[in-house]
């Protein structure tokens, strides 16, 4: 499979197969998307890989905890106006119309939203961290890094088609940090940016066949 392949053929997976991911692959991932560039090489990704009986540890406690307003490390406001919020929604409708999800539908929308702190069904995670220290080290903080966790973000999804696995570059299992800190045993200073369910993807499952739309290149880019 060529770069370009893997590019086109990943997508967001939001149904997995329970089949467990063999942890020599899910290593194999990290040690070569730890190539990604970063600013400075200043490598600001850290990385907490979780599966089995610990990754349901951690979906039980967000769970239990799932009632409480959410609390991110890194806020986003997610303020967005046109023309981005019209591709938001295109996106969400999209997912809910492969789910048969109606506006009026509340209790599928629950039940779905229960899904995704169940990471989908994903039988691993890969949360990617920041370290505080780095992170808040001035006045303003580095958010160029966040981008850092981005690209190596992107790498490992684009490795996991190579293995034949699907993911998900999520918000929603870093909802709850606290949370996430304790049952992984980690000190405050280790910031969740993003959650990377990895997986066998369930072909058979609706929400599998969306695609998600992009705007067409004349729109977005000019070449001089
Ligand atoms: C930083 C980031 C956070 C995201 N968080 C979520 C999330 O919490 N839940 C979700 O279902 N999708 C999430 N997504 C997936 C996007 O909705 C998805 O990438 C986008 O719709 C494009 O679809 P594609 O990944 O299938 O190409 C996130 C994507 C990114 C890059």
């Amino acid at each position: 499979m060529n770069v370009s392949e893997a590019v086109v053929k990943r997508q967001s997976i939001r149904a997995f197969k329970p089949d467990p991911v063999p942890p020599d692959i899910l290593k194999k991932i990290l040690e070569t998307a730890l190539r990604t560039p970063s600013s400075g090489n200043s490598q600001p990704c850290e990385y907490a890989v979780v599966s089995g009986a610990k990754l349901e540890d951690v979906k039980a406690a967000v769970l239990a905890a799932a009632t409480q307003m959410p609390k991110l490390d890194i806020p986003i406001p997610m303020n967005y106006p046109e023309p981005w919020r019209s591709r938001y929604g295109d996106m969400m409708h999209g997912v809910q119309e492969k789910l048969g999800i109606t506006r009026e539908d509340k209790q599928k929308r629950a039940d779905w939203n229960l899904w995704g702190m169940k990471l989908w069904g994903a039988p691993s995670c890969i949360y990617v961290l920041i370290d505080k220290n780095f992170y808040n080290a001035g006045e303003i903080p580095n958010s160029l890094n966040i981008f850092d966790c981005g690209l190596v973000t992107q790498t490992v999804m684009l490795l996991a088609v190579e293995h034949g696995l699907g993911s998900l570059p999520a918000i929603v299992p870093v909802l709850y940090p606290d949370v996430l800190r304790r049952v992984l045993g980690l000190p405050d200073n280790k910031l969740f940016v993003v959650g990377i369910p990895v997986g066998y993807p369930d072909w058979d499952h609706p929400v599998t066949k969306f695609r998600s739309a992009r705007e067409p290149l004349e729109k977005v880019a000019k070449f001089y």
